[in-house]
């Protein structure tokens, strides 16, 4: 199989749109989260069934902690609810879970109930969920330098062994292969600090559905359209 061939093996989603589907309804925020967390639950089954190795989901932002604080406590909650519920559904079809993001910005409870599920999915092997939660990609690439120059300083390493895979397998997705697809929902067209070094050579699909109406239908078509693009690498 040659690059150009390569079958979709990991894709990345930003889940946006959540507020946007609560306002247009009359509702608080809060119930677009709440029914976003509904779909997050489809498309992570919908994604296994159809053979997606790999899936990441930006779940928070580094930059979401600046927004209201009630907000916040409803998100966290939504997600103390969620680790504990319904990622035992996921671990049972055999998903391995796995968490990017800054943990000590987190709640003690919630940190040690990733790492409980952490450990628990570590055996599974039909699909890997990456949930990126306090996640920012500036600040991972920063903790990645700072750890390359501890190295360095203590002469473990040489400066001339810093490599793009030296620095790749340092990162939080260092278990991962790169996304081949980026997924945004809501219409908006950028990255929000999302996996800036990973997604370099990957695909890109901007949807105008907000995130709780998307469904396991809209992505079975985002496939289609991926499978028929051609990626060149800069080659010719
Ligand atoms: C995405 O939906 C969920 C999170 C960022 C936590 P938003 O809450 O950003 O929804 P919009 O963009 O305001 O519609
Ligand atoms: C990105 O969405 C973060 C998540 C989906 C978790 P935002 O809604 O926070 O991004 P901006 O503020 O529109 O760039
Ligand atoms: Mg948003």
């Amino acid at each position: 199989m040659n690059d150009k061939t390569k079958k979709l093996q990991h894709i990345a989603i930003i889940m946006d749109g959540n507020g946007r589907w609560a306002k247009k309804r009359g509702l608080p925020r809060s119930a677009g989260h709440k029914k976003g967390a509904e779909t997050l639950k489809e498309i992570v089954r919908a994604a296994g069934d159809m053979g997606i190795k790999y899936l990441t989901l930006y779940a928070f932002s580094t930059e979401n902690w600046q927004r209201d604080p009630e907000e916040v406590k409803g998100l966290m909650g939504l997600l103390r609810e969620y680790l504990k519920s319904e990622l035992k559904e996921i671990q049972e079809n055999g998903v391995k879970i796995i968490f990017i993001g800054e943990r000590n910005m987190l709640a003690p409870d919630i940190v040690e109930q990733m790492y409980k599920i952490e450990k628990d999915t570590s055996g599974n092997d039909k699909m890997t969920l990456c949930i990126a939660l306090s996640y920012g990609s500036r600040q991972e690439i920063i903790t990645t330098v700072q750890k390359i120059s501890l190295l360095a300083k203590k002469g473990d390493i040489s400066v001339n062994d810093i490599d793009i895979k030296m620095f790749s397998d340092m990162l939080y997705t260092k278990d991962m292969p790169d996304p081949d697809l980026l997924i945004r929902t809501s219409g908006e067209q950028r990255l929000s600090n999302y996996l800036l070094w990973q997604l370099a050579y990957s695909e890109f699909f901007f949807s105008p559905t907000l995130w709780p109406d998307f469904s396991k239908e809209e992505l079975s078509t985002i496939i289609e359209n991926f499978n028929s693009r051609e990626r060149r690498y800069g080659k010719n």
